[in-house]
């Protein structure tokens, strides 16, 4: 496994285990805690939560996998994220969807998280969606509090344009230390709207959310998977790899902007197609003939 520094007391594994989906996985907790045990294994020592996932209820669920081993915590870097509402079962004050980024929120949320996932502190807090009526001077001094009272380590940001994170950095005083963003062979906007580029300049590492395209790539029905998976697989017979996740996930280690991944399926063999990928390297030439298969026409 290879390990990013994020921050000098902040190290995250290269691959990071994610949560979304946990409710569809339908695990019991002794399952998960096998998932997770097995990822570190693997040398994945990062997860990645978010408040509202499971409608309000994959944290809770992952609480019980800490509080099943005690020694788990501290091997971990847990990452939450908040600001996202809409109505759910477990919260239901809640009447619309709608983001809220506010001081009051932001603590109320991350106490929560805390308390969901038994875990006394979050290693890294990421806003999930910057509002578009965001006040960064309330984010700033949330995250500030939560900072100085031991509850958060680091904090970030997700799905933020490099102004609206530029932005944000002008009023929070700890650096923002990554961008969750999604990234995939499927989803090239950030190789092109100027949000790696920005990345790489600050020298940010970006994480990576529905990096196999949620799962679009093994289906092939529209014409860019098809062309992706396609060019891939030759690539792949020339290498003696004919795994598809294995594939697109070098072909995103490939990238100088150090892209982590985020694994979103819960099946064991996933991880280590996942983890595999970390002895594949991608030629300029050969990134650029997926890159060009994606984009369905020849560069320029
Ligand atoms: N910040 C954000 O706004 C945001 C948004 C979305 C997600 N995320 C984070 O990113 C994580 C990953 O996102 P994602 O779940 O969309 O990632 P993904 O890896 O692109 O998609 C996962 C899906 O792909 C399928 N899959 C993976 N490998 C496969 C294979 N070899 N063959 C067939 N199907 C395969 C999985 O099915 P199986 O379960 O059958 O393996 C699952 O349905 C989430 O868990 C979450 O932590 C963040």
């Amino acid at each position: 496994m290879q390990y990013i520094d994020l921050a000098p007391t902040l190290s995250f594994s290269r691959f990071i285990q994610g949560y979304w989906r946990l409710k569809a996985w339908g695990k019991s907790t002794q399952e998960l805690l096998t998932l997770v045990k097995q990822g570190l294994d693997a040398g994945i020592n990062t997860l990645d939560h978010a408040a509202c996932y499971g409608a309000f209820t994959s944290e809770g669920e992952f609480g019980k996998v800490l509080a099943a081993d005690k020694g788990l915590r501290q091997q971990l870097n847990i990452v939450t994220k908040c600001g996202i509402l809409y109505p759910n079962a477990e919260l239901p004050e809640v009447k619309s969807h709608h983001y809220d980024n506010s001081y009051r929120h932001i603590i109320w949320s991350a106490e929560r998280s805390i308390r969901q996932l038994r875990c006394e502190y979050l290693d890294l807090l990421l806003i999930h969606r910057l509002s578009p009526c965001a006040d960064p001077a309330q984010i700033a001094r949330a995250f500030e509090q939560l900072r100085l009272e031991g509850k958060v380590r680091h904090f970030g940001v997700s799905n933020c344009t490099p102004a609206k994170f530029s932005m944000l950095q002008s009023y929070v005083a700890q650096p923002l230390v990554t961008n969750q963003i999604e990234i995939s062979p499927l989803h090239l906007a950030p190789f092109e709207d100027g949000s790696l580029d920005f990345l790489l300049e600050k020298r940010i590492k970006p994480m990576a959310w529905s990096a196999l395209g949620g799962g679009r790539l093994f289906s092939a029905q529209d014409q860019c998977s098809r062309r992706v998976v396609q060019t891939l697989a030759q690539i792949g017979e020339e290498k003696g790899e004919s795994r598809l996740d294995t594939l697109a996930y070098a072909w995103l280690l490939a990238h100088p902007a150090q892209i982590m991944p985020i694994i979103g399926s819960g099946k064991t063999e996933r991880i280590k197609n996942a983890v595999d990928a970390l002895n594949i390297s991608f030629s300029e030439e050969e990134w650029i003939k997926v890159y060009v298969a994606a984009r369905g026409q020849d560069i320029p």
